[in-house]
């Protein structure tokens, strides 16, 4: 991003992987076996469009769209995302607001630890750009 000329960014999904986000563990794992073919857009259909974790959940607020569901019935799918604000066992039954970033997402650090390592990589681009692609 600062290579594009950014000054700063807005990080969402890569702190759903730390250790202190508030969100279940199993979630947190399931989470880190996603790649950034595993998102989906919901919500175009009302205007108000977000890329969500491709899950059952995701999946049918995406089918009441197609069928031409009323507002309501859009809202109350979306609204599920919120029981239990992601702290229980079940919670990624859900729908997860997250970014294609996710297929990047291979640990949970703290977020200490993250901000260390992103600071580090933004500094030495030459080693960052050697790791990338030594993974891929
Ligand atoms: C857990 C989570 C919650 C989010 N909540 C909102 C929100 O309430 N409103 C919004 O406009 N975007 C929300 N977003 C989308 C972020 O604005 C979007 O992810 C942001 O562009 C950062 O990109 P990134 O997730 O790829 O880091 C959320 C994203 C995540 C991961």
């Amino acid at each position: 991003m600062l290579a594009l000329g950014a000054q700063g960014v807005i990080l969402g999904t890569r702190l759903l992987a730390t250790r202190e986000a508030p969100i279940h563990e199993k979630l947190k794992r399931a989470l880190l076996d996603a790649t950034e073919l595993d998102t989906m857009l919901i919500m175009r259909s009302i205007g108000a469009t977000h890329r969500v974790w491709a899950n059952a959940a995701a999946k049918r607020c995406s089918e009441l769209e197609a069928s031409q569901a009323n507002l309501p019935e859009i809202l109350t799918s979306w609204r599920e995302k919120r029981r239990g604000r992601c702290t229980r066992p079940g919670c990624g039954s859900g729908v997860i607001s997250c970014g294609q970033g996710i297929g990047l997402v291979h640990d949970i650090p703290t977020v200490k630890e993250l901000f260390e390592r992103i600071l580090r990589e933004a500094e030495d681009p030459e080693e960052t750009g050697r790791k990338l692609r030594e993974r891929f």
